[in-house]
């Protein structure tokens, strides 16, 4: 029996994060998974296509923002992670609200569960891919929200806990 050992990755669930990037001339937004490097530091690791727009806007900005997304934004995620922003404005497009922070700096995308405003502090060639390491500077929570989790490429509300 033959194994395809990439579907190893889909074992794994996985937040669900709309990653919002800002220069003073450009923006965008890409979706992604995020996860937190330690639980006493603010720092936050995503792994973002070297290929795609928002990858170079990263580079350019040193900083982006994680707006976790919430049970309402689980179709906004699948659209934003199928459009790529190198010809169109997504939040034109796609209708998405946000708060804005000033010239350069990502926008907070409205309704999402968080936006936490991370700058990079590091990052990592791997493959087609690199890893950014950055640290939260600011953040905001709405706790009427709740955040969704991504598993085997669908949706999940996280809804019960269990003990
Ligand atoms: C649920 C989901 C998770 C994704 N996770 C990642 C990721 O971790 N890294 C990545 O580079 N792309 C990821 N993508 C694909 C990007 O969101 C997509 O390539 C991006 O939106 C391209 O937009 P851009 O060219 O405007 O940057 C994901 C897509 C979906 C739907």
């Amino acid at each position: 029996m033959s194994v395809n050992l990439s579907d190893v990755t889909r074992l794994i669930p996985c937040s669900v994060a709309l990653l919002s990037v800002a220069t003073k001339e450009k923006r965008d937004v890409m979706t992604c998974g995020c996860m937190f490097v330690a639980e006493d530091q603010p720092f936050f690791i995503v792994s973002v296509a070297k290929r795609i727009f928002s990858h170079s806007l990263i580079e350019a900005a040193g900083e982006f923002a994680i707006n976790v997304a919430s049970e309402g934004q689980a179709g906004l995620a699948r659209k934003v992670g199928a459009l790529h922003g190198q010809e169109i404005d997504k939040y034109e497009k796609l209708g998405i609200q946000t708060e804005d922070r000033g010239p350069g700096k990502a926008p907070f995308v409205k309704s999402s569960f968080a936006n936490i405003a991370c700058k990079v502090l590091t990052s990592y060639p791997v493959g087609k891919y690199t890893v950014y390491i950055a640290e939260a500077t600011d953040f905001a929570v709405d706790s009427t929200q709740r955040p969704v989790a991504w598993y085997g490429d669908r949706y999940f509300a996280l809804k019960d806990e269990v003990r």
